[in-house]
């Protein structure tokens, strides 16, 4: 594996050059969300720390995604954008005077030339840099304390917000570029986490080879890893860290991403360790990610793949023994929900499960998923540069197989490959594509192709 040589820094020139067009796209979205609302400011609040109860530690600081569009400041708690259609967006850049925590530096990077930076030292001294008209403003970001919204009355109004959430879909060329990072600082850990694998290690120190070879600490990754050893591999949001390697490594699967100024990458990969039947599996899920992968382009209904995924998971299922009959059977008796009890993927971006998936305009109107399958959480028709993870999975899950016992499903599995392949878990592969006119851009078989 080569050295991770990319730059993910502020000083990127490559995100500095993308970073102006990007605000623009921004603003737009934010005007338009304006006169929708009848209002002259937008006041974005990036967040407050949050306590645990009865304690004075807080939890690790989430930035209001709205906020981190603006400017990828990801550890500014309890600081403002201010915009104004046609003047310069002010940035209320709060830098505590705090000997007990590291504070922000002084603002430095490509986006402070795009702000009229006020620096303040106290939360007080905040008022003073909003706009004094309080009721033509609009308040976006999360207040649990009455006081972070200084007078402003309308918080998230629908209009504006669902314009703001809508827009979010497809991305700009700066947020590609972010995320194409992201997926590369993520394809490192996953190279490093393989062979840490291979190497025979627990659950615990195949995460620590992930973090060392992402740079990344813990809190800060877009999501907590999923690092499973054997049937583990069937809890599908198994974050517990075993810190001793099992006697027999069986397979691996693991669900882990990186993020790079507030844009995640969201990638899974599985490996087994020897056994003809689980590679064969792990080969079949491949090839029916790949065939996935290239059904995605602009006007596609995301509905319809996940559908068409269920099918194709029957033919796995039958290809591998693990079940008996046509794909209608298999679909409509719920054998295939049991294997795969999760959406074929979401919207990715500054949020892993980026909002406004279920979206059908900006103004709110939503898309249920199809019945019977209430986890999809993209339920749009894919337009151009939204980006969106793909990844079928296929799991044995006791507590959902045992639900067919008893019903018309019951002859159709064959619990004899289930007792066989139950102690590997299940295979899931997760790509992040770009949706283009006529195909897709896949950022995840891109970095792993750059770095391999
Ligand atoms: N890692 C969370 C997901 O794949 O959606
Ligand atoms: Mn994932
Ligand atoms: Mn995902």
């Amino acid at each position: 594996m080569r050295a991770m040589k990319f730059d993910f820094s502020d000083k990127n020139a490559e995100l500095g050059e993308l970073y102006p067009q990007h605000l623009e796209t921004v603003r737009k979205r934010h005007d338009h969300a304006l006169e929708q609302a009848g209002a002259a400011h937008a006041v974005i609040f990036s967040g407050a720390p949050k306590y645990a109860f009865l304690d004075d530690h807080d939890y690790p600081f989430r930035p209001n995604p709205h906020f981190v569009s603006w400017a990828p400041l990801i550890r500014l708690p309890l600081s403002y954008i201010v915009y104004t259609p046609g003047e310069k967006t002010v940035l209320i850049y709060y830098q505590p005077h705090d000997y007990w925590h590291p504070v922000p530096g002084a603002p430095d990077g490509y986006w402070t030339a795009q702000f009229d930076i006020r620096v303040v030292h106290n939360v007080d001294d905040v008022a003073e840099h909003l706009p004094e008209d309080r009721d033509r403003c609009i308040a976006v970001g999360e207040f649990d304390d009455d006081a972070h919204a200084f007078g402003i009355d309308r918080v998230n109004p629908t209009t504006a917000v669902n314009i703001l959430h809508y827009a979010r879909g497809p991305k700009t060329a700066y947020e590609l570029a972010c995320m194409r990072l992201a997926s590369r600082r993520g394809v490192a850990g996953h190279l490093a986490a393989a062979a840490a694998f291979r190497d025979n290690m627990s659950e615990f120190a195949i995460n620590q080879a992930y973090c060392e070879a992402t740079r990344h600490i813990d809190n800060e990754l877009p999501y907590s890893n999923i690092i499973a050893l054997n049937e583990h591999g069937a809890i599908l949001h198994y974050t517990d860290l075993d810190r001793e390697a099992p006697v027999e490594l069986r397979s691996f699967l693991i669900d882990a991403g990186a993020q790079v100024h507030g844009y995640a990458s969201d990638i899974t990969r599985t490996y087994g360790n020897g056994d003809t039947q689980f590679a064969e599996l792990i080969e079949r899920m491949e090839t029916l990610e790949l065939d996935l992968v290239s059904r995605v382009k602009a006007g596609v209904d995301y509905r319809d793949l996940h559908l068409e995924t269920h099918k194709l998971i029957a033919g796995v299922l039958v290809d591998s023994d693990l079940a008996m009959g046509n794909a209608e059977t298999l679909l409509a008796t719920g054998v295939t929900s049991a294997f795969m009890p999760h959406g074929v993927g979401h919207l990715l971006g500054v949020q892993v499960h980026d909002v406004g998936g279920f979206m059908e305009n900006e103004s709110g109107a939503t898309i249920d998923p199809p019945s019977g399958h209430p986890y999809l959480r993209l339920t749009r028709v894919l337009e151009e540069d939204m980006v969106l993870t793909i990844e079928p999975g296929l799991y044995i899950i006791d507590m959902l197989l045992e639900n067919l016992r008893g019903t018309p499903a019951e002859t159709h599995v064959n619990w004899n490959t289930v007792d066989q392949l139950r102690p590997f878990g299940g295979v899931r592969v997760e790509d992040n594509v770009r949706v283009l006119a006529d195909g897709c851009e896949n950022l995840t078989r891109d970095a792993f192709a750059e770095l391999l």
